[in-house]
Order: C-alpha cells, then sequence, then structure tokens
C-alpha cells in the first residue's frame, strides 16, 4: 500500500483530496504540489509547475513517491498522467485519450453519440461564417460552446441571437480563448436542473459517489455571472429510478463505449447532467474531482479514501468494492458502489470570494480563520502567505464545509463556521442548500 502520495494542484479541490487522504489509517506521508496553506498543516507542499511534467516527475523521484492523484484537468488533458506511469508511478487520473472527454467537447459528443447516451443536439463549426448561416435557421435559446478547454468561460447559454453571434465571435473571430475556440458547437438548449455525477473507475469497474449540486452563479437565486462555483451540497436527493436511469442510460454505456475504442481510464469521470422532464441528459465530463463537489462529497465517505484511490490507479478497483459493506445507507438498491458514500448524511460548501469576482477583485488583504470543527472545517483554495500572515490570493478565497446528520444539519454549520472568517473584502451566497432537501424526480 502506498505510503508516499503526492496530489497534484494548489486549489481548493486539492486541499480536500489532501484531508481526506490524511485521514486514511494507513498514516500516509503526503506531498502537495504546489498544493496551499491549507495543505501545509497536512502534506509537504513541494514547488514546482503542475504543466511541466518534467519538474513534477523530478519531484516524485526525489521523494520516492509511489502514488500521484492529479487534481486538475490541465495538467491531465496534457498528458502527465501518462508520462508518471511511463516512469512506472501508479496515478489515479486519466491519460491524454480519457481527459480528452473535457479538452475536447467535440470528442466528447462523438462518444456520446455512438454510445447512444442522451445529450443536447449540436453543429460544429470552424469558421464565422458558416457558425452564423447556421445560427440564423435556429429558434431560440441556444448554447454557443468553445470546443477546448477554457477555464469555464467558454460558454454563453443565450437567449437571442445577438448573444450568441457575440459569443461566436469571441471564438471564432477575436480568438478569445486561442486554440480552445478554434472550433465551436452550437447546442440545443435544455431546461431542468443540473446534477454532478463522479464515476471512479479503473477502466473495468466503477463505483458513482453520491450524487452532487454546485451553485454556479455568483448571486443569490442563481442570478449574475458563471464562477468556478460558489457552494455545493451532497447527496443530492434522487429517486431510485432516476439513479437506475443515471447508471444504466449513462454511466455504464460510457464506460463501455471507452473500453471499445481502446481508450484506458483510471481515475474520476465527472459526469454533467442536466435533469429534464425526459430524462437524465449529458451537458459535459470532466476527467477529474470536481471543485467544489469534491469539498462536500468526499466527508460522506466512511471507507479509506486512500485505498479507493490506491486500487482505482493499480487496476484493483473490484477488490475494494467487494470489500465494501452493502449498506442501505449507500444510495439505492443495484447503485453501483453503494456503501461507498453514506447518503443518510449530509454535507455543504459555502465558498467564501473575494469582492467583485467573477470579475476583477483585490488580492493581499489579511484573513483570519476560525479553527477546525469535528463536524465544520475551512478549505483553502485562494489564500497565500505574506510576512507571515494569511492573506487572500483568489478569486475564490475559502470555502467552509459543514458536515451532518442532514443537509440542515450541515448547511447550518458551514454557515456559522463562515460568520467566523474574517477579513475585509469577502462575499459569499446566503442560498446554498436551501433548497436541497426537495427530491429531484
Ligand atoms: N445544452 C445546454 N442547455 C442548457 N444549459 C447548458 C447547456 N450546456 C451548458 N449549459 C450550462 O452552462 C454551464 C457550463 O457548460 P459546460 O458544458 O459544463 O461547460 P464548462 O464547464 O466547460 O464551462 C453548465 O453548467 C450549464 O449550466
Ligand atoms: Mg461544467
Amino acid at each position: 500500500m502506498a505510503r508516499r502520495v503526492m496530489v497534484v494542484g494548489g486549489g481548493g479541490r486539492e486541499h480536500a483530496l489532501v484531508r481526506h487522504l490524511a485521514a486514511s489509517p494507513r498514516n500516509p506521508e503526503i506531498f502537495a504540489l504546489p498544493g496551499n496553506p491549507g495543505t501545509r498543516a497536512l502534506a509537504r507542499n513541494l514547488p514546482g509547475d503542475p504543466l511541466d511534467r518534467n519538474q513534477v516527475l523530478a519531484a516524485c523521484r526525489e521523494h520516492a513517491i509511489d502514488l500521484v492523484l492529479i487534481g486538475p484537468e490541465d495538467p491531465l488533458i496534457a498528458g502527465l498522467a501518462d508520462h508518471l506511469r511511463h516512469a512506472g508511478i501508479a496515478v489515479f487520473g486519466p491519460g491524454h485519450l480519457g481527459a480528452r472527454l473535457e479538452g475536447d467537447k467535440e470528442f466528447a459528443k462523438d462518444v456520446l453519440a455512438t454510445a447512444g447516451i442522451p445529450t443536447p443536439s449540436y453543429h460544429a463549426f470552424s469558421t464565422l461564417d458558416a457558425a452564423l448561416r447556421h445560427l440564423a435557421t435556429m429558434t431560440m435559446p441556444c448554447v454557443v460552446k468553445a470546443c477546448g478547454a477554457a477555464q469555464g468561460k467558454g460558454v454563453a447559454v443565450c437567449d437571442a441571437k445577438s448573444e450568441a453571434a457575440a459569443h461566436l465571435r469571441l471564438c471564432l473571430e477575436d480568438r478569445a480563448f486561442g486554440d480552445a475556440g478554434a472550433r465551436v458547437l452550437i447546442e440545443e438548449c435544455l431546461f431542468g436542473r443540473e446534477l454532478s455525477v463522479l464515476v471512479v473507475t479503473d477502466g473495468q469497474d466503477y463505483a458513482l459517489l453520491a450524487p452532487s449540486r454546485d451553485h454556479k452563479r455568483v448571486g443569490e437565486g442563481g442570478t449574475g455571472g458563471n464562477t468556478g462555483g460558489m457552494g455545493a451540497f451532497a447527496p443530492v436527493p434522487l429517486t431510485a429510478e432516476l439513479c437506475r436511469r443515471i447508471d444504466t442510460e449513462i454511466v455504464a454505456p460510457l464506460l463501455a463505449e471507452l473500453v471499445r475504442r481502446d481508450i484506458p481510464y483510471r481515475g474520476v469521470l465527472y459526469a454533467g447532467l442536466m435533469l429534464t422532464d425526459t430524462g437524465p441528459q449529458v451537458l459535459e465530463f470532466n476527467c477529474r474531482f470536481g471543485d467544489p463537489e469534491t469539498q462536500v462529497v468526499l466527508p460522506l465517505m466512511d471507507c479509506d479514501f486512500l485505498e479507493l484511490v490506491q486500487t482505482t490507479a493499480t487496476g484493483r478497483l473490484a477488490d475494494y468494492l467487494q470489500g465494501l459493506p452493502d449498506a442501505e445507507t449507500g444510495g439505492p438498491d443495484g447503485w453501483p458502489g453503494r456503501g461507498l458514500t453514506d447518503w443518510r448524511r449530509g454535507a455543504v460548501v459555502v465558498v467564501a470570494a473575494s469582492r467583485g469576482y467573477p470579475g476583477p477583485y483585490q488580492t493581499g488583504r489579511p484573513l483570519e480563520l476560525p479553527a477546525d470543527e469535528p463536524a465544520a472545517w475551512v478549505i483553502h483554495a485562494g489564500t497565500g502567505e505574506r510576512d507571515g500572515r494569511l492573506v487572500t490570493a483568489g478569486g475564490r478565497v475559502v470555502g467552509c464545509v459543514g458536515e451532518g446528520a442532514d443537509l440542515a444539519t450541515a448547511r447550518s454549520r458551514a454557515y456559522a463556521l463562515l460568520d467566523r472568517v474574517r477579513c475585509d473584502n469577502l462575499f459569499h451566497r446566503r442560498d446554498i442548500a436551501l433548497d436541497a432537501e426537495r427530491t429531484t424526480a
């Protein structure tokens, strides 16, 4: 069993990953590259750029790392997992072929189509003329998407053709997203509630973690601009029938299609779904843990997270799943990975962000954080240090996590902790997980 584990990345997701690895009874030695002031309490932070594959490999060699968990998408899309595996290191995270599901939305659509998985209809374009001609024939609303990874800014849900045309120009003419916007999808707009499903797979077996939901818009009631996520909660209460459809209509055919295409996948596959009147449909795939969904899904795990990561990275997930209790508390009958996460409990994260985010904001403002408690703790996302003191260093600064016997308890714990964060330049949404208890059919 791995004893020396590295988490690549330095945001809130990576702090949460480090935290839950550190809780393993196997007492692993944990490293974070580059980590953040939050990971420093539990891991050794190593300097380095996750996008510099040789630097990451050199750090692994220097510290005799035997297991690497890659947090963010960019290094995965660039093939960091392949590079480390080639050097004999066990990696949790797909190689560049699997990461293309996130890095190339047109490729993801092709996989979805061949696997017969429900997803909005679309057309792809690489010239503005052709895209505008198609737009003229469409009824609104529609969704315009840069095909490549654009740091969450490549998608515009458009009510008017003028808006859609402006986003097309931004991608194809201004090249605001560089090569990521060199091809564009114009997609049918769906209506419903969104759901994040994290699938852990080693390419043969798979398990689903408790479903979660994040709050993307900056303003209360889902208003204002899109952000990286202002909060999240898990589990999202779902009917057994909907769980069954998510598994049989989406997850199982997707993994079978990856096998058919000879695309190896060891890590987590995140399916971003829209729950429509006629059933669940796929909006997108991510090739890594969600941020901030990870912050609320991992606290629901009763089992050793390190062992899950290790068995997945080494292709032995089946062994791990066999040892799981078939707990009634871990999702409906037949849910793959039942028992992995406890659906009776609840976890909520509320993000405190710098004023102005997702627009321009100041950093370097003094920050004082409350101490962690057994059922509520602070996750660092954009913090830094100056003269030995904690300061703000990003848009999303910290996430306050609460857990409890139900979502309402978890929610009040998260907000009570957030009340004790001291900083003169932060804001947060007060409605995170507010209607969480409403079951989605
Ligand atoms: N076809 C669609 N219909 C309605 N809303 C959509 C559609 N596609 C995307 N969205 C909205 O836009 C958000 C971002 O789109 P997504 O495909 O997840 O791209 P990314 O996360 O790479 O920016 C989604 O979370 C969803 O709210
Ligand atoms: Mg998304």
